[in-house]
């Protein structure tokens, strides 16, 4: 079974979230205070977000392609405008949110399509773009335990080291690159200018 079929099952995807979350080194790991009275757009929400409250914003949208995810994410968020759409053909106009996240999405989507959605996230926000998503290990037994992982429970497309990630983030205006987390981990967290296309 392809593990992406997990995004058809929200609360089962919820249970692996909160773990992994930990696993991650991502406990306590908040953006409330970049997010609070903000307008938020979440790309790819799934059905809850664990790193900023939707309801300490001034107004919230979020959009995954899974319809299974947004129904959850309506049920969890009921002031949220919840919309199914796909991260590189946003339903929105330029500049529509002041903030824009995308967590946990990137490795879900095909590498070629990556300059296309983050053009589109910058295209749709005013201030930034914060992004979380995972960095494959260098290390050869470390970064072959966690293709091991992923292959059979994360069914990702694309899992960049660090160094490409930096190539793939030049010509980007980056505000912060910060990896956290040390096993299966190995997550980085950055801010992007949302006018700042080389
Ligand atoms: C690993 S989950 C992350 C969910 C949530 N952002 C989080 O941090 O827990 C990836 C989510 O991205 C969604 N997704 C994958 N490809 C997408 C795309 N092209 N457009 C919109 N959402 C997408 C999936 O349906 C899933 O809900």
């Amino acid at each position: 079974m392809n593990p992406e079929n997990i995004f058809r099952f929200p609360s089962l995807y919820e249970y692996k979230n909160r773990a992994l979350s930990a696993v991650n080194g991502l406990g306590g790991f908040s953006v409330d205070a970049l997010t609070g009275g903000k307008s938020v757009l979440d790309i790819g929400c799934g059905p809850l977000q664990l790193y900023y409250s939707p309801e300490r914003t001034r107004q919230h949208a979020a959009v995954d392609n899974s319809p299974e995810m947004v129904e959850a994410c309506k049920q969890k968020y009921p002031r949220s405008q919840c919309l199914v759409a796909s991260a590189d053909a946003l339903p929105f106009k330029d500049k529509s949110f002041d903030l824009v996240t995308i967590f946990f999405v990137l490795h879900h989507i095909d590498f070629e399509k990556w300059a296309k959605v983050l053009s589109e996230a910058q295209r749709v926000a005013k201030e930034r773009v914060l992004v979380l998503d995972h960095i494959r290990h260098d290390g050869r037994f470390r970064g072959w335990l966690q293709k091991k992982y992923w292959d059979l429970f994360d069914g990702g497309k694309a899992y960049l080291r660090k160094d490409q990630w930096r190539e793939t983030l030049k010509g980007l205006s980056v505000r912060e690159f910060r990896q956290r987390g040390v096993f299966f981990g190995n997550v980085c967290y950055f801010e992007i200018d949302p006018l700042a296309r080389a």
